[in-house]
């Protein structure tokens, strides 16, 4: 079992990620509809990646004993001033779930939950490449500007993403 409140904060991040996933479907409505269909199937597979990490803290809540509580997600856009904006919310929202991540690291450290440290060492590698992805789109556009030519290029780069399922024996 762990503590009241680390199971809190678990349940707390099983709705995070799943917003996560609710916000990438978001972006890639937006880049569905501005007819770049390479971006939007990063956003598509990186929406599955955001479930694969939903039920990685909902199974580990379920292993040690706890009750899964599922919150309300709130709503999110899908319209994007440009490319550009969509891409940075993607990695401002990166860095946003890495500190909640610390956040439970930090608890479970305090509390001694050595279980639950253990368990979140793989978010925690798993965020590093998270946020670089999202670095290096931002960077992308940042490059290409206003460019067709350099979208056109980025847009293809991005189509070329498959959706590879998480193996790790909690996943
Ligand atoms: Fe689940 Fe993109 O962090």
């Amino acid at each position: 079992m762990v503590s009241e409140n680390i199971l809190g904060l678990l349940n707390e991040q099983i709705k995070k990620e799943l917003h996560s996933a609710y916000l990438y479907k978001g972006i890639e409505a937006y880049f569905e509809n501005l007819g770049l269909k390479g971006m939007a199937n990063w956003f598509m597979v990186q929406a599955q990646e955001e479930m694969g990490h939903a039920m990685k803290f909902f199974n580990y809540v379920n292993e040690v004993g706890g009750l899964v509580q599922l919150g309300t997600i709130e709503a999110v856009t899908s319209k994007y001033k440009s490319p550009l904006e969509a891409m940075k919310a993607s990695l401002e929202h990166e860095r946003y779930i890495t500190a909640s991540i610390y956040k439970i690291v930090d608890a479970a450290i305090d509390e001694r939950d050595h279980k639950t440290n253990s368990f979140l060492q793989w978010f925690i590698d798993e965020q590093v490449e998270e946020e670089a992805n999202a670095e290096e789109n931002v960077r992308n556009l940042e490059l290409v500007k206003d460019s067709p030519n350099g979208l056109f290029m980025v847009n293809a780069e991005l189509a070329k993403r498959v959706y590879v399922p998480i193996t790790t024996p909690q996943a």
